[in-house]
């Protein structure tokens, strides 16, 4: 098993490309692994010579009022996981920006600001912004986004479209727990209750694709019944769109996305499902 190489500057990261002359799977996270970003991993490793890790809390993709201060760093123990992988770059901020006055991607209008977009402002922009970054810095052949941040896996898709990257996205599907829990670096924040109130989000998308299974398209009933489902619950939002996020009317399977979000304590826990 190979021992990752670990790059902190760009300096080191350039070097390191430089010497990469066979397909390059690239896996962008924020660091506090999880069985989910292993499933990433493992997949850029079955389909590509060499992965590379990135590891890097990016701070203009958190509002002034999240959690970038409290969000958990482990580094060591992420090293530790990502035994495999050819090498991870894991920068300091000042690697990655060099001043407070940067070009800033917009998301586009449609895909941008409904849903993840709406609640949390300019938090697409600091992702696209950053993503981009990585991309231009790594090269990759391929890189591996997970389906649980939907709304994101569906704009860098686009991004990579609209600006021509010569790159392929590859969506890997959502890891849950036991229980049915979507995983997610920030489950830690969870306490014991809140992870049992946590499990109605899982539960409600399953009885919901079990209608659809049995035949019901109507998403107004689909989005009622949801809702009942969710009684006493945070509920950011429950949506029924298509794959660029418009609102459907009937269910259209195969291009169906419905998406749900709650606030449990204080944390915001993501879900959703492909139909
Ligand atoms: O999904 C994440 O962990 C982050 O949004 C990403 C893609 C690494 C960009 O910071």
């Amino acid at each position: 098993m190979k021992t990752p190489v670990i790059l902190k500057t760009i300096e080191e990261l350039k070097e390191w490309r430089r010497g990469i002359n066979a397909p390059l799977g690239f896996v962008p996270t924020m660091g506090a692994l999880h069985a989910g970003h292993l499933s990433l991993l493992k997949a850029s490793m079955a389909q590509n010579p060499h992965t590379l890790l990135s590891i890097f809390v990016n701070p203009t993709q958190f509002g002034a009022n999240e959690d970038f201060g409290k969000y958990p760093r482990t580094l060591q123990a992420d090293i530790a996981l990502a035994q495999g992988v050819d090498a991870i770059f894991a920068p300091e901020s000042k690697e990655m920006y060099k001043s407070d006055d940067e070009i800033t991607l917009n998301p586009p209008k449609l895909m941008g600001y409904v849903y993840e977009g709406a609640i949390r402002k300019g938090h697409f922009d600091g992702v696209l912004q950053v993503v981009l970054k990585l991309f231009n810095l790594t090269s990759p052949t391929r890189a591996y986004f997970g389906q649980k941040d939907a709304q994101q896996l569906l704009l860098v898709q686009k991004m990579v479209k609209d600006f021509f990257l010569p790159l392929e996205i590859v969506p890997c599907p959502i890891i849950r727990d036991d229980d049915g829990l979507a995983l997610s670096s920030r489950n830690i924040y969870l306490s014991k209750e809140e992870r049992q109130i946590a499990l109605k989000i899982p539960q409600t998308l399953q009885k919901i694709a079990r209608l659809i299974n049995e035949g019901e398209r109507e998403v107004g009933k689909l989005y009622e019944f949801g809702m009942r489902e969710l009684e006493g619950m945070n509920v950011d939002y429950l949506a029924f769109c298509n794959h660029t996020l418009e609102p459907l009317e009937q269910i259209i399977p195969t291009q169906t996305l419905i998406l749900l979000t709650c606030k449990v304590g204080n944390t915001r826990l993501l879900d959703n499902l492909w139909i």
